[in-house]
């Protein structure tokens, strides 16, 4: 069933000049890195009230950061898994490619993907509350609370934290795609966050082949052209194979 639908999917996109990916967590779950909303997911043992809102860094910055520290050090010793490795070979296939990333751990550009979009921003870049700089910041484990080393501000995560608008420089960039892209993939993510999980509805409507790939079924789908169940890190090198040199 899946070597059917992966080899349609895969038509598709040989015939087409713009394909776009959107990935979310479930990309990065065969590297060990834990998703949101699955079994083991974050926001199940952690309230997002307390810990990803700039009311919860006004209130409490260092709980904030330790809690960020804890998953730069933990995604620090993680490595790309095929999925990722599997989309920087698809991006050197497809004439005009997009890859759109929620998630904040720096995989994608880790396993070699040229310039993804990191909506959510990532964590690996502070930025300064008080003269608004942002900086690449490795370190591991931070010091708590980390200080602007040009201003001596308070540093934070330079994230997307819920409550937050998006940049608006990204979000025409990724509209304008939308319109015109040709064939796009949804990968791993529940689709419930607004306002990616828009983003294959917008690409449909405008007359793209929409396929969602997930361990489950989600939500939205019924909704799209195609929705092939199973890992990421599987699907998506037997996808880039059926589609050839
Ligand atoms: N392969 C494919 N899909 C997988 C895999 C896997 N190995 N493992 C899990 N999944 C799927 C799950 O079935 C689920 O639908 O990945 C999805 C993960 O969903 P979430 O945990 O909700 O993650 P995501 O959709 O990326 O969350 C969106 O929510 O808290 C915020 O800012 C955070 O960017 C994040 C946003």
């Amino acid at each position: 069933m899946n070597t059917w639908a992966i080899r349609q999917v895969a038509e598709k996109i040989k015939a087409s000049t713009r394909v776009v990916v959107l990935t979310g967590a479930g990309i990065s779950q065969e590297s060990g890195v834990p998703t949101f909303r699955g079994a083991d997911g974050l926001w199940k043992n952690f309230r997002a009230e307390d810990l990803a809102t700039p009311e919860a860094f006004d209130r409490d910055p260092l709980l904030v950061w330790q809690w960020y520290d804890w998953r730069r050090s933990l995604i620090k010793l993680l490595k790309p898994n095929a999925g990722h490795y599997a989309l920087v070979e698809l991006e050197k296939k497809a004439e005009d490619f997009t890859l759109i990333t929620q998630n904040v751990d720096g995989l994608h550009k880790a396993a070699g993907s040229r310039n993804p979009i990191e909506m959510h921003g990532t964590l690996w870049r502070v930025r300064c509350l008080q003269c608004k700089k942002s900086f690449e910041n490795k370190e591991v484990p931070i010091q708590i609370p980390p200080k602007c080393t040009t201003c001596g501000g308070l540093l934070r995560p330079d994230v997307v934290w819920f409550g937050e608008a998006l940049d608006e420089k990204i979000l025409h960039a990724i509209y304008t795609c939308l319109q015109r892209v040709e064939v796009m993939l949804i990968v791993g993510t529940s689709a419930i966050v607004q306002p990616a999980a828009s983003f294959g509805l917008v690409a449909k409507r405008a007359g793209a082949f929409v396929t969602e790939l997930n361990r489950s079924r989600t939500a939205q789908s019924s909704l799209f052209d195609c929705s092939i169940q199973g890992k990421a890190g599987e699907l998506l090198p037997q996808l880039v194979e059926h589609i050839g040199p």
